[in-house]
């Protein structure tokens, strides 16, 4: 699919056009506010009811939902959207102005031909032997019957996996350790940050801004480290990180400081929170749907052949893809996507105004009894080939598509296949009594405080 390819239905005759209907349930002063902050993905999935498009009044601002596939798809390909608005606003001002995640325009551009060969199809199999050593390192750190921690634990396998395979280097013990606490803590500062913009009341020293400051100076740091060891060491191991410290701008001059170091702290974020919260929804699932981790255990068996599962396996994993597939399909980590439309345009037969504020809901595109069968069951088998081509097009997007399109779908697919393969040979999972699996909307999704005990078969 390219931008191109969806400009016919973009490109309807200006006067045909209507405005979106304003979503139904608007209360005076916070207009639909309360809601979104009370019960986000229940409000979200609520929308497609009210139209293709809503127009949603959170206190004075108007802001723009989509709520169809289609929709999404095009909102996603579009040219005359960019990334931008308030949440990314506070995003940069946290994380900083340079990075990939944040960039619009030739800078965006620039920054993702820099990065991208690191995350190429043909690139993955060099990362094989780290991601095989963490995963396996994952299920030798667990004792039978003695519960885990599973934010910390995924959070820790998820930073170790994409600092050791994209910033190489042997720095990363205690770094991964600091890196995972940093980011916990300054992920869940940031959207305390998003939902309740207090502006100055988060500088004053309340034990909680003390610990997010600090959290956030030490990511910088750490960054800063990474960065200065590697220039120090002379090496430059065919990486992502040398590639940063090679990459030149427009001018062929080499890239800023700056630039550098927002870019390692945009992709290692990301990075993170994303499978960290993936890993802990696949543990859940597993340890909801026994019957399913037992059919993955017993394709993992039958294809490894009994030995420790390799990355030369991954690809014939075809249950376990359709299990994390239907994870990912039921509990995005990226639940809600943003843009702001740069000229006055189209989408559908809606008229969109320049600087409007959209958002839509993976999660709840994702849910849609429209597209999905049986929608909220959980049923990998949904992703065998004969079925998955009835599922309509953009509505299982979790990557997203067009120019802000993850780099890393096909990185995280592979880690999160090794993972998989490699914890459920070993292990079936039960709840522990103090487990609490309810879903706790941040950045990303995640279960509250899942804690599993491990089982052996
Ligand atoms: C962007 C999802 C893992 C790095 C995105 C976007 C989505 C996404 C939906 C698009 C955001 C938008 O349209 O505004 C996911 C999911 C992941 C995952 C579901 C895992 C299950 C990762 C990993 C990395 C990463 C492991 C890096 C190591 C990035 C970066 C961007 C991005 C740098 C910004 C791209 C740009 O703006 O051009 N991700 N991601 N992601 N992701 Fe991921």
């Amino acid at each position: 699919m390219t931008v191109e390819s969806v400009q016919p239905e973009t490109s309807v005759d200006p006067v045909e056009l209507r405005e979106p209907p304003l979503a139904g349930g608007a209360v005076p002063v916070f207009g639909h506010g309360l809601q979104l902050v009370r019960d986000p993905l229940d409000f979200m999935s609520s929308l497609r009811a009210h139209g293709d498009i809503v127009r949603l009044r959170l206190g004075p601002k108007t802001v723009y939902a989509v709520t169809t596939p289609d929709l999404t798809g095009a909102l996603a390909l579009s040219p005359d959207f960019k990334i931008d608005g308030p949440v990314w606003e506070s995003l940069e001002g946290l994380l900083g102005k340079e990075g990939v995640a944040t960039a619009n325009g030739p800078l965006h551009r620039r920054q993702r031909r820099t990065m991208q060969p690191a995350f190429r199809m043909d690139a993955i199999p060099n990362y094989g032997p780290i991601m095989e050593e963490e995963a396996h390192a994952l299920t030798e750190r667990w004792r039978p019957g003695t519960p885990i921690d599973c934010t910390s634990e995924s959070f820790r396998v998820a930073v170790r996996m994409a600092a050791r395979c994209l910033l190489r280097g042997d720095f990363m013990d205690e770094r991964a350790e600091r890196l995972s606490t940093d980011l916990a803590t300054v992920f869940r500062g940031m959207y305390r940050r998003m939902v309740v913009p207090l502006g100055p009341l988060y500088k004053l020293p309340f034990p909680a801004n003390r610990e997010f400051n600090r959290a956030l100076a030490d990511l910088h740091l750490l960054v800063d480290e990474i960065v200065a060891e590697r220039r120090a060491s002379g090496q430059k191991p065919d990486d992502l990180l040398t590639a940063l410290l090679e990459a030149k701008d427009d001018n062929g001059e080499p890239i800023g400081e700056q630039e550098i170091h927002d870019q390692v702290v945009a992709i290692i974020t990301p990075g993170a929170e994303t499978i960290a919260s993936t890993i802990m929804w696949l543990l859940q699932a597993l340890a909801e749907h026994p019957e399913h981790a037992e059919k993955v255990r017993a394709e993992v068996e039958s294809v490894t052949g009994g030995r420790p599962v390799g990355f030369e396996h991954v690809r014939s994993l075809r249950h376990t893809n359709n299990v994390i597939l239907e994870a990912i399909r039921l509990r995005p980590a990226v639940w809600i996507l943003t843009r702001r439309a740069i000229t006055d345009t189209a989408l559908g037969e809606y008229r969109i105004p320049a600087g409007a504020d959209i958002i839509y809901s993976p999660y709840a595109i994702q849910r849609d009894a429209r597209s999905y069968d049986r929608h909220l069951d959980f049923d990998p088998d949904r992703w065998l080939p004969e079925r998955a081509k009835e599922v309509p097009k953009y509505a299982m997007s979790p990557f997203s598509v067009g120019n802000r399109k993850c780099p890393s779908d096909h990185f995280s697919m592979a880690q999160l296949s090794l993972i998989t393969a490699a914890i459920t040979a070993k292990y079936r999972f039960e709840p522990a009594d103090d487990s609490d699996d309810s879903v706790r909307v941040g950045i990303t999704l995640r279960p509250e405080n899942l804690r599993l005990r491990p089982l052996p078969w």
